[in-house]
């Protein structure tokens, strides 16, 4: 028998998952970390952290499952994106990674702008500057930690960091660098014009690699810790929605995936460099070789729900428990007994700032419409249709440059929520599929790894073999002209708002906050 292994770097943890080779899952283990926020806004995490987690779930699959790990003929890697991980001359971990959601990045992105020309960086990078990608984040060290960047001798995305602790091999692969900022998009390389206007020196950055192929093997210390074979080989893997991406079997046109992880992503694939001009949605390299991918990010999708639950549902916390259920399940069952609309009450997902559509590091989130009638439950309603609004503004735009979209597969935490699958439905009046597998960003780089060890000849041909059809939602009539009529209110909001938490933010500067 043959085996493939999944590994996902994610914010809340990491994820192992042993698959055989039709894409069952065998064992899977999890093991949570911290996330700190030193200030309003800020977002960091322990790389060691990321790696303790990494080895003592691998261990734990491996005595799960019972395999014989000579049978384990690859090893995938995917992560959070975007998070910077700095590495000193003797290979330690320098300071804490500033992750992906991290927002203290805006004057950076304004002095990257400045640097290469707004234009000229849409060019090269496809994408406008962000305080959530990772460029924006070194120039952050250079200006605010001058002694920590010197000592900089390798910066790596955190996946690429377990890879290195696997591997003791400094590589990367085109998914997740795209992220990063500093590759030129369209040639699937590192930008030689971005990185000399930006000062960063080539030998700080890993290799890069194409998504399937194998960067490197198990080293003799990683085997001893983790129990996996000597010289099993690991991936390049893949950022995680160009894997999870990979994992729903979104690999060739029509098919999109509208993911809700922390973050909630819609993400289409291109087969040429497809670049929206106002830099709403993100374009970048596709872990299937020779293709892109554009996606549109709403930051706070599965985390608004997890704000709600941790700060209001208190009650179905400890039920669930008592019942040995998951507490989001008793969730979904008061939030559905509300009415598509909420009679009014509408939330702005914006805990951690916007990406799609706004780009806004200052926006926050907002409950607007309450009245006396309206209770907590309708709160919680009013949390799952703003995160499927901000998930429908996403839609649009990919729409608006032409994609096609005939099928929506639907995938991450809230993924499984049958309540918030059907508000999608409504809201994109698209029908919305659920897919066999539900292991995404795990399952689709143990395909690519197993892609690039020969067990597939292709990720087509490995998302054909592991990936079915398991359910459909199709639009209510009632319940989308609801929302049709809400969600130019919605749009209406931020626009009315802007100006405000622009002068918010600088009060909150000015209070130190
Ligand atoms: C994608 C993004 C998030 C993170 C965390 O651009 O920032 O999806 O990768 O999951």
């Amino acid at each position: 028998m043959a085996y493939l292994l999944g590994i996902d770097i994610g914010t809340s943890g990491t994820k192992t998952v042993l698959f055989d080779t039709v894409g069952n899952v065998v064992a899977s283990a999890l093991e949570e970390y911290p996330l700190y926020q030193p200030h309003v806004g800020w977002a960091e995490q322990r790389p060691e952290d990321w790696w303790h987690a990494t080895f003592t779930t691998i261990e734990t699959v491996l005595a799960k499952s019972g395999v014989d790990k000579q049978d384990i003929k690859g090893i995938g890697l995917s992560g959070q994106m975007h998070g910077l991980v700095l590495l000193d001359a003797h290979n330690r971990v320098i300071r804490p990674s500033i992750i992906w959601c991290d927002q203290r990045t805006t004057a950076e992105c304004e002095q990257i702008t400045t640097l290469i020309g707004r234009e000229r960086l849409i060019e090269i990078t496809a994408n406008p500057a962000l305080t959530g990608f990772t460029a924006s984040k070194i120039m952050w060290i250079k200006n605010h930690e001058p002694k920590n960047y010197e000592k900089t001798a390798k910066i790596l995305l955190p996946k690429d960091y377990i890879r290195f602790m696997l591997t003791g091999v400094f590589a990367t692969e085109v998914s997740d660098a795209s992220g990063m900022q500093l590759m030129n998009i369209a040639e699937r390389s590192w930008s030689d014009e971005v990185l000399t206007k930006l000062g960063i020196d080539k030998a700080l950055l890993a290799n890069m690699y194409e998504s399937y192929e194998i960067s490197g093997t198990v080293s003799a210390q990683a085997a001893a810790l983790t129990g996996l074979n000597i010289g099993t080989p690991v991936g390049g893997g893949a950022g995680d929605q160009a894997a999870g991406a990979v994992g729903n079997g979104i690999v060739k046109s029509g098919i999109v995936s509208s993911t809700i992880g922390t973050s909630g992503v819609v993400f289409a694939y291109t087969d040429k460099v497809t670049i929206d001009p106002n830099g709403r949605v993100h374009t970048f390299c596709h872990a299937v070789p020779g293709t892109w991918h554009v996606m549109g990010v709403t930051q706070g999708a599965g985390l608004s729900l997890k704000w709600f639950r941790d700060n209001f549902c208190q009650a179905e916390m400890e039920t669930a428990k008592g019942m040995g259920v998951d507490p989001y399940y008793l969730m979904d069952s008061q939030a559905a007994k509300v009415a598509a609309g909420c009679e009014g009450l509408m939330y702005l997902p914006y805990l951690m700032g916007e990406r799609t559509p706004h780009l806004d590091a200052d926006a926050k989130g907002v409950f607007y419409g309450l009245s006396a009638r309206h209770t907590r439950q309708d709160m919680l309603r009013a949390v799952m249709e703003g995160v499927s609004y901000s998930l429908k503004d996403c839609m649009e735009i990919i729409k608006g440059m032409g994609i096609p979209v005939s099928e929506v597969r639907a995938s991450g935490g809230g993924g499984k929520s049958k309540l918030w699958r059907q508000m999608q439905a409504d809201m994109f009046n698209t029908d919305i599929v659920t897919i066999s597998a539900s292991e995404g960003p795990a399952l689709g780089v143990a395909l690519l790894a197993g892609v690039g060890a020969g067990v597939y000849k292709s990720v087509a041909e490995a998302c054909e073999v592991t990936i079915k059809t398991a359910s459909k939602q199709q639009a209510d009539a009632m319940n989308a002209n609801a929302y049709a009529q809400y969600y130019p209110i919605y749009g209406d909001l931020y626009q009315a708002l802007k100006q405000t938490y622009k002068q918010t933010a600088q009060v909150m500067a000015q209070l130190g906050k």
